[in-house]
């Protein structure tokens, strides 16, 4: 008849190339351990992150800045007197400095392809976990609005560069003391050098990073500085999950730190 159109062929778990089995699955062990977990952890992160984020509040504690307000680009920095601010955003900004730079560590993590796995499966269940049909009808995969937008990748790779030199920088104005005098070191120190390593380390074992250094390139011989470049990033690449996970850990415990003596709950231990 006209203006019917036929019936969609049946895909995804409905797919002619699908295995036709009347169980969901077959595995017995117990697979949805991994996605709640992930779930779990991620949803404690992004519960706490919001909360410090908005808090606009006890993000300073000379010699520390929270990593989640650095750089601080509003005038509205008010905490960090002495304390590493750039001011390109001006007086207009009222709401927490917070939020104009998280959009770029937040880009980076949410567009990961780790994370896109782990939220896929934990959140979407888009598989849930290996050999487990995804209770979603059709599967699109990332070709279109908004997952199409997962590209961005890269880019939120080049902007997740700068941000790690920035807690780097942050964790070298850690030796000094609360008057800003050089040479010191406390506890809080420990914690901001593990914190940029992680960063480092998890920004550098990015699939981006990979690519960039050892990608569309026919001889690996005619480049052997970019092919030992590759190397060092694919070594890194093969821990981007373990990665993934202990740098959002440690981002969250330089701020709880920061957060804690900023509302004075304890004085930073001094090493010397
Ligand atoms: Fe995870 Fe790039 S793939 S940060």
């Amino acid at each position: 008849a006209t203006g019917t159109r036929p019936p969609r062929p049946p895909s995804g778990v409905h797919g002619a190339s699908r295995a036709a089995i009347r169980a969901g699955h077959l595995r017995t062990d117990r697979w949805w351990l991994a996605p709640a977990g992930t779930a779990a952890g991620l949803l404690a992160f992004v519960a706490y992150s919001t909360w410090r984020a908005f808090a606009n509040a006890d993000y300073y504690a000379a010699p520390y800045v929270s990593p989640f307000y650095s750089p601080c680009l509003a005038q509205n920095c008010e905490e960090m007197r002495g304390g590493p601010n750039l001011d390109l955003v001006g007086s207009w900004w009222g709401l927490s400095p917070a939020l104009l730079i998280l959009v770029f560590p937040l880009g980076f993590r949410l567009t990961c392809y780790y994370y896109r796995k782990a939220y896929y499966r934990s959140f979407w269940a888009s598989p849930p976990a290996c050999a487990v049909a995804e209770p979603h009808s059709r599967y699109t995969g990332e070709t279109r609005f908004p997952l199409v937008l997962q590209n961005l990748h890269r880019y939120f790779f080049y902007a997740a560069v700068p941000v790690a030199a920035v807690l780097t920088y942050d964790t070298v104005l850690t030796f000094r003391d609360a008057d800003y005098a050089w040479g010191h070191m406390g506890a809080g120190t420990l914690l901001f050098l593990l914190n940029a390593v992680l960063i480092w380390a998890y920004t550098l074992s990015c699939h981006s990073c990979r690519h960039i250094m050892g990608g569309r390139l026919r001889h690996f011989s005619k480049h052997p500085v970019r092919y030992r470049l590759w190397g060092w990033a694919g070594r890194l690449n093969a821990r981007h999950m373990q990665l993934a996970w202990a740098s959002l850990v440690s981002v969250a415990a330089c701020d709880l730190y920061v957060y804690l003596l900023a509302t004075g709950a304890f004085t930073d231990p001094r090493i010397f």
